[in-house]
C-alpha cells in the first residue's frame, strides 16, 4: 500500500490518538476550572479506534501514541494497547506509546509493559508540591512521583514533560535537570501554545525558550544533537551531567517543516495540524461502510488537506487563542 504523503511532500508516520478528552487535573495553561466533555456516545469505541489505527498502519504509520485528556482515565485503553501492539510484533510498527499526567501510573505500570509498552511521556512542570497542585489544580504531586517510580520500576523509559512557565517553574529548570538526571529520565521543555480558553492571560505565563537555553549556557555546556525520536523535540547533551534535554518551540522555532503527524480525536476527527481547525470525519466514514477501501480513500482526502504549519503567536494585542479547541481535544 502507499504512504500517506501531503502535498508538501512531508511523509505522515506518526499518528496521535487522543482516546478521551477527559482529565482528572485542571492545568491552568491546558484547561479552565470549568470544562464540558463530550457525552460518552460521541466517542469511538474502541473497536472503531482500533480499526482506525490499523488503516493508517497499512498505510505506512510507524508509530501510535495514546493522548487524552488523560488516556488512563479511559476505561479498556490497556486492552487496547494490548491489542495493537500486534502491530508491533509483525514489525509494521515501531512503537506504541503513551503522553500522560502520571496520575494513574501506579496502577497501570507493569499492564501497559505488559502490553507491550516500553516508553511514556509524563507532564510534570514542578517539582513543588504547592506549586504543583497550583499548576494543576486538581494534582498531588505525590501521586505522580509515585505513579513515575511504578512506570520505571516496571520497566519503563520516562521523559518528562516540562511546560515552561513565566513566574511560575522558570525557577526551576535546574532543580528538574538534576532531577531527572538523577533519575534516569530524559527532560524535555515546551513553549505554551494558544490553545482554547483559559482563565488567565497566556501572555503573562510565555517563556520564548530561546532564552531558557541562553541562561542554561551560562551554567552547562550543551552540544546540539541530530537525536529524533520521531516528536517536533530538539535535543542537546547537557555535558556535565550526560543529560539528553529537548526542545519543544512552537513560537520561537517553528518546526512543521519537518510535520509526520496527525491526529485522532475522541470522536473521530482527523485534525491534520494541531494549530489549525481544518478536520476530517473518520467516525462518519467508519459507522457508513464496513469498507476498508472506502476509509482508505478518506485518509488520502484527508492527508491531502494538510496545511503547511500553524500560525501560533503569544502576544498582548491576540485577543483570542490561535484555535478555540484546547490541547485536550487533539491531546497535544
Ligand atoms: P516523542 O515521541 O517522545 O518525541 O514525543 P512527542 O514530543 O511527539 O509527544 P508528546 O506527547 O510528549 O508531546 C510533547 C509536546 O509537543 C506536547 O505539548 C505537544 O503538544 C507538542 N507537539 C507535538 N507535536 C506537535 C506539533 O506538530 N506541533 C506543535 N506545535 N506541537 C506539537
Ligand atoms: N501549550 C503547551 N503545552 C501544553 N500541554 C497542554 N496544554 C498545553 C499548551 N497550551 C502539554 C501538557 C503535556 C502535553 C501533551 O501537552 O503538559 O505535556
Ligand atoms: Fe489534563 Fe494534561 Fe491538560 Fe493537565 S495538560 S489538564 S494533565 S490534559
Amino acid at each position: 500500500m502507499l504512504p500517506l504523503i501531503d502535498p508538501f511532500g512531508r511523509t505522515v508516520d506518526y499518528l496521535r490518538i487522543s482516546v478521551t478528552d477527559r482529565c482528572d487535573f485542571r492545568c491552568v495553561y491546558c484547561m479552565s476550572e470549568n470544562m464540558t466533555f463530550l457525552p460518552k456516545s460521541e466517542v469511538l469505541s474502541l473497536e472503531e479506534i482500533d480499526r482506525i489505527a490499523t488503516a493508517f498502519v497499512r498505510r505506512g504509520t510507524r508509530k501510535l501514541r495514546l493522548t487524552g485528556g488523560e488516556p488512563l482515565v479511559r476505561r479498556g485503553v490497556v486492552d487496547l494497547i494490548a491489542r495493537l501492539s500486534r502491530h508491533v510484533a509483525s514489525g509494521d510498527l515501531d512503537e506504541i506509546t503513551l503522553t500522560t499526567n502520571g496520575s494513574q501510573l501506579r496502577k497501570f505500570a507493569s499492564d501497559l509493559f505488559a502490553a507491550g509498552v516500553r516508553r511514556i511521556n509524563v507532564s510534570l512542570d514542578t517539582l513543588d508540591p504547592a506549586k504543583f497542585a497550583k499548576i494543576t489544580r486538581w494534582g498531588r504531586l505525590e501521586q505522580v512521583l509515585d505513579g513515575i517510580a511504578a512506570a520505571k520500576e516496571a520497566g519503563l523509559h520516562v521523559k518528562i514533560n516540562m511546560v515552561a512557565l513565566k513566574g511560575l517553574n522558570d525557577d526551576e529548570i535546574d532543580t528538574m535537570l538534576a532531577w531527572t538526571a538523577a533519575n534516569g529520565h530524559d527532560l524535555v521543555l515546551i513553549e505554551t501554545m494558544p490553545l482554547g480558553a483559559i482563565d488567565e492571560d497566556r501572555a503573562d505565563r510565555y517563556l520564548p525558550l530561546k532564552a531558557v537555553r541562553r541562561d542554561l549556557e551560562t551554567r552547562h555546556t550543551l552540544i546540539d544533537l541530530i537525536d529524533q525520536t520521531g516528536g517536533p523535540a530538539r535535543y542537546v547533551r547537557i555535558v556535565e551531567t550526560g543529560q539528553r534535554l529537548g526542545f519543544i518551540t512552537p513560537l520561537t522555532h517553528n518546526f512543521c517543516e519537518g510535520c509526520n503527524r496527525v491526529r485522532l480525536t475522541a470522536t473521530g476527527q482527523l485534525f491534520l495540524c494541531l494549530g489549525q481547525d481544518d478536520a476530517a470525519d473518520l467516525r462518519a466514514v467508519l459507522r457508513a461502510t464496513e469498507d476498508n477501501g472506502i476509509l482508505d480513500a478518506a485518509l488520502d482526502e484527508a492527508i491531502s488537506r494538510k496545511p503547511k504549519g500553524h500560525d501560533f503567536v503569544i502576544d498582548r494585542t491576540a485577543r483570542a487563542p490561535a484555535v478555540a479547541r484546547h490541547m485536550s481535544v487533539t491531546g497535544g
